[in-house]
């Protein structure tokens, strides 16, 4: 991956790849899961983006997210990895407390290539992936322990192929949503936030995802479950947030640790994530 992200669903690809009823999760029968056909692969909260990387979906995907630097980001490597690539790795070489703080003060450029470059340098620099900023909208995240980016120029060029046909896109996932149609796949990764607690909150950016953005998303994606959409959300496994997909309405109810192993929370809770499906 090239993005290090808060709630990332790298985990999720890797231990339980037949969710998504791919062809190449399913070469053996399993569960009784059999592969789809979608018509457009659509991402509102794409964040590092696992899923499609995983997926690698054929037809037209939307990949969206509120983070315009992200999609920025997107967009430049989709257009020129090389570019991107030499750009970075400039970054990498020169890396230094007094650098990274240099870099992260430059909140105004104007060239894509440089705001690109700089993203991505900060964003597998800083503390923990985290992305956040201030009042202004400036990135404020300190500096990380270590740095770990050995991507090579390859991997660059695979992901820009990758994105070929992809409409990458700085939105609100209402946005995203709306223009879903029957026959089309939505994976949903909203950040988890709960009744009591909406502190994830701050682990993106200023505006944007609180309890009412929650149930409003439930909402909508009940709409097109109606309207014949495919659809998987990831969520924190809480009962409040369960209580939004009902069973009734259509939604499957899977509790998942993130390794693919039993184990508890400090409150002896079994699972910390759950996906609700409708298919
Ligand atoms: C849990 S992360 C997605 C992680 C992603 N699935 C991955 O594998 O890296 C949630 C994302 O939602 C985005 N986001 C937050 N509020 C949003 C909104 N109102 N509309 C669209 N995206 C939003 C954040 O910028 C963040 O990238």
């Amino acid at each position: 991956m090239l993005l290090k992200w808060a709630g990332g669903k790298s985990w999720l690809t890797s231990n339980y790849k037949y969710i998504f009823h791919s062809k190449d999760s399913l070469k053996k029968s399993f569960k009784g899961y059999k592969s789809i056909k979608y018509n457009n692969y659509i991402e509102p909260f794409l964040g590092a983006g696992a899923v499609f990387k995983y997926l690698q979906p054929k037809n037209k995907s939307i990949l969206a997210d509120i983070n315009s630097e992200l999609i920025c980001f997107y967009n430049f490597l989709k257009q020129d990895p090389e570019g991107l690539y030499l750009h970075t790795n400039k970054h990498m070489q020169n890396h230094s407390e007094k650098y990274y703080y240099m870099i992260r003060s430059k909140h105004t450029l104007k060239d894509s290539l440089e705001k690109a470059a700089r993203f991505l340098y900060l964003n597998r620099t800083c503390y923990n992936g985290i992305y956040r900023v201030n009042k202004a909208g400036e990135f404020n995240v300190p500096i990380g322990d270590s740095i770990s980016f050995n991507a090579s120029e390859e991997e660059f060029k695979a992901y820009s192929e990758l994105l070929k046909n992809s409409h990458i896109v700085n939105q609100d996932f209402r946005k995203t949503i709306n223009d879903a149609k029957k026959g089309d796949l939505i994976y949903v990764d909203p950040p988890y936030v709960t009744k009591s607690n909406e502190s994830s909150f701050d682990m993106y950016s200023a505006h944007q995802f609180n309890w009412n953005s929650q149930k409003e998303l439930a909402k909508m994606l009940d709409q097109k479950n109606q309207e014949g959409v495919n659809i998987i959300v990831s969520n924190i496994n809480d009962k409040n947030v369960a209580r939004l997909y009902l069973k009734k309405n259509g939604w499957d109810h899977l509790a998942l640790n993130r390794a693919n192993v039993m184990s508890y929370n400090a409150e002896g809770k079994k699972y910390k994530e759950i996906l609700f499906k409708n298919f």
